[in-house]
């Protein structure tokens, strides 16, 4: 689904990722981890084309979309949960996801208002309060709500569940399972690793811009000790 390799990015002259590598199978759940600024943020704006890269490659489905406009991008099929969350204060929860709508790849349209709400009843509940006066989870809800909108075939969440109360995150975890499920892709990132071992299929390590480790759930527990302390660990 999707696939990069050899990424390099910068921001002015100063360059963030180094030859960033990851893959996302079709229906794979897959995790992208490291600490505080090592450039997961930019991997993932760097494959949406909102940092274009400077060198590599993205393939999505296939086909090589570096270099693109985001907007292009976006319309292949690649639905964006952006670290902060971004949902308009001003807009209702109903008016938020409605201004997302569209026509996913080869027309598919399996996400409408009814779908976003029976995925997330709070947000069927509060459909006409504002983007403004919600919870960080209902926000971060909503924001799941509106990448779906686009009916997008891959998911990049960045930061998927910061400063979310426990109860909260397990409930996002849920809706990534059932996402999942249904057969949707998704790159997650999140700084809570073992609650998600069950869920992801495969996790990319990053350290300064470069990928340190990779491998499936199995092998990020046999070696846990190790990532944790070498590469995630404060
Ligand atoms: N707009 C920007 N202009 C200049 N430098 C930036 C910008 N955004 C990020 N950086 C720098 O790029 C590096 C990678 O940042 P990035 O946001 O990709 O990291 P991250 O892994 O997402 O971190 P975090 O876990 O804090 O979200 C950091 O050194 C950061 O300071
Ligand atoms: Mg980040």
């Amino acid at each position: 689904m999707l696939e990069v390799q050899g990424l390099q990015a910068a921001y002015g002259d100063s360059q963030v990722l180094f030859g960033m590598r990851l893959a996302v199978g079709a229906g794979e759940l897959v995790t992208l981890m490291g600490r505080n600024g090592m450039g997961k943020t930019t991997t993932v704006r760097a494959i949406l084309g909102l940092t274009p890269p400077t060198a590599g490659s993205v393939r999505f489905r296939g086909r090589e979309i570096a270099g693109q406009p985001p907007h292009r991008i976006a319309r292949l099929g690649i639905g964006l949960v952006p670290e902060g969350r971004h949902v308009f204060p001003r807009l209702t929860v109903r008016e938020n996801l409605v201004a997302t709508a569209r026509t996913g790849p080869e027309g598919r349209r399996s996400w409408n208002l009814g779908a976003v709400y029976d995925l997330f009843p709070r947000l069927a509940e509060r459909s006409n309060a504002m983007g403004g006066q919600l919870s960080g989870g209902e926000q971060q809800m909503l924001a799941i709500g509106r990448a779906l909108m686009t009916n997008p075939l891959l998911l990049l969440l960045d930061e998927a569940t910061e400063g979310l109360a426990p109860l909260i995150r397990q409930e996002i975890w849920r809706s990534l399972a059932r996402l999942k499920g249904e057969g949707l892709a998704i790159l997650l990132i999140d700084k809570h690793v073992e609650p998600l071992l069950d869920l992801a299929d495969r996790h990319f390590v990053v350290e300064k811009g470069r990928c340190v480790w990779q491998g499936t759930s199995a092998d990020f527990r046999s070696e846990a000790g190790r990532i944790q302390q070498r590469w995630l660990g404060v």
